[in-house]
């Protein structure tokens, strides 16, 4: 094979064709609706409808599919009792909230009469029921570390509430204001879909084995994890409150650029920054950092200054580095005011990202074609293993 056949990281390889997402610049695009237009005039649960069902929905229709979601809501009691019985790792730090999500989702393939079945109607009755369940999930595991009871388990939280809403109040115990589940219904809009990512490739390889959904979905989720993926958006969070802890609360800009410059001399990666498809910017990070903003003036002065601080340094990466911020740079300032703990920022990404993953996976699994790219092999030489 040739040196030039070879692209580090796939970089702007086309290693497939979709009809769920178009990501080009300047435009994001699912199934035919661009970004603004669904974060504007579409709810999450019509996004999900989109997303999963393949066009925009009836009232009729919506209603039946909220229908269907709400009802798989609550989550067995062996999934509580590991959630109940894992706390003491979380607390220890041996586990992380995305690590609980994963192994949850596992117990939920196992009790899954439809697990082992990969036709269209079994994956679509198995993404809606992983809709329903990874929230209850998150807040349930949210509940036990905090120690407080758990939210309605018979219900998995307030059947009148949105999945945005009932998010928040899962985790909380407490109903969230209409702004609050406003800004969150459109972060997980925005967090839904987003073509040949990391996590949505591994889904596909995995499903491309004709292995099953939740498999997919357990494989995916751990590529979110990762701090260069879906796990910036803690990342980005922890280290805006890094540079406060150094700074102080004044944002002296100042210290501001002091530390913006050690950053650069030690080539540290900023995370929320930076992005392998939008060079110029992506669409989503002035939405998110918009409603944000809104958010944070309301709660009071020091998150209107966080904001200011993320401003700051948004502003000294675009001057100094021409790198813009992608949408987790927002997200960890937005959830932050919202008084999400941190470590369950990604498990949140899941919440929406499911039903990107999970149109894939019923699209590899509709026309299928094993994903097996081959290596250059650069080890060492043959040699005898007797010699
Ligand atoms: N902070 C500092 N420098 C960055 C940067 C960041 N967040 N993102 C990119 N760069 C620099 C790289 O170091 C590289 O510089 P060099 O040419 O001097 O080596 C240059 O910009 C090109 O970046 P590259 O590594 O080729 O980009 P990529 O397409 O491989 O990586 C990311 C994309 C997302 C992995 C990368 O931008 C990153 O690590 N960002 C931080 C994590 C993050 O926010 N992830 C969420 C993505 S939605």
């Amino acid at each position: 094979m040739s040196e030039a056949t070879i692209t580090r990281g796939l970089e702007g390889v086309i290693a497939g064709e979709t009809a769920v997402c178009s990501v080009e610049q300047g435009q994001l695009i699912y199934r035919g609706y661009e970004i603004h237009d669904l974060a504007e005039n579409a709810t999450f649960e019509e996004t999900a409808f989109l997303l999963l069902e393949g066009h925009k929905p009836t009232p009729d229709q919506l209603r039946r599919f909220t229908d269907e979601v709400i009802a798989e809501r609550p989550i067995s009691q062996s999934v509580i009792n590991f959630l109940r019985d894992v706390r003491p790792n979380l607390k220890a730090g041996t586990a992380v909230p995305m690590d609980v999500l994963r192994t949850g989702v596992s117990i939920l393939a196992h009790e899954d009469k439809d697990c082992q079945d990969n036709s269209p109607a079994a994956n679509l009755r198995k993404s809606k029921r992983l809709l329903a369940k990874i929230p209850t999930i998150i807040g349930h595991m949210q509940t036990f570390l905090d120690g407080r009871d758990l939210v309605d388990p018979k219900t998995g939280g307030d059947p009148k509430l949105t999945h945005a809403a009932n998010l928040l109040y899962l985790m909380t115990g407490e109903k969230p204001t209409a702004e609050a589940a406003h800004v969150m219904d459109v972060s997980l809009i925005l967090y839904a879909e987003h073509d040949y990512n990391a996590s949505t490739f591994t889904s596909r390889v995995i499903a491309g084995t004709l292995s099953d959904l939740h498999g997919a979905v357990t494989g995916a989720i751990a590529a979110l994890k990762g701090p260069l993926h879906g796990g910036a958006n803690e990342a980005a969070m922890e280290m805006l409150a890094e540079i406060r802890k150094d700074i102080g609360p004044a944002n002296q800009p100042d210290k501001i650029n002091a530390w913006m410059d050690n950053a650069f001399t030690t080539k540290r990666k900023l995370m929320g920054f930076g992005h392998r498809v939008y060079k110029n910017g992506d669409h989503r990070a002035p939405i998110l950092h918009g409603l944000g903003r809104q958010l944070a003036a309301q709660k009071g002065d020091s998150y209107v200054k966080l904001f200011e601080l993320g401003e700051h340094v948004q502003k000294i990466m675009l001057d100094k580095k021409n790198i813009h911020p992608n949408v987790d740079f927002p997200c960890g300032m937005t959830y932050f005011t919202m008084g999400i703990p941190v470590p369950q920022y990604t498990p949140i990404f899941v919440a929406s990202r499911i039903t990107g993953w999970a149109a894939h996976i019923m699209e590899q699994h509709a026309n299928n074609r094993l994903i097996r790219p081959i290596a250059k092999y650069v080890g060492p030489a043959i040699t005898p293993w007797n010699k």
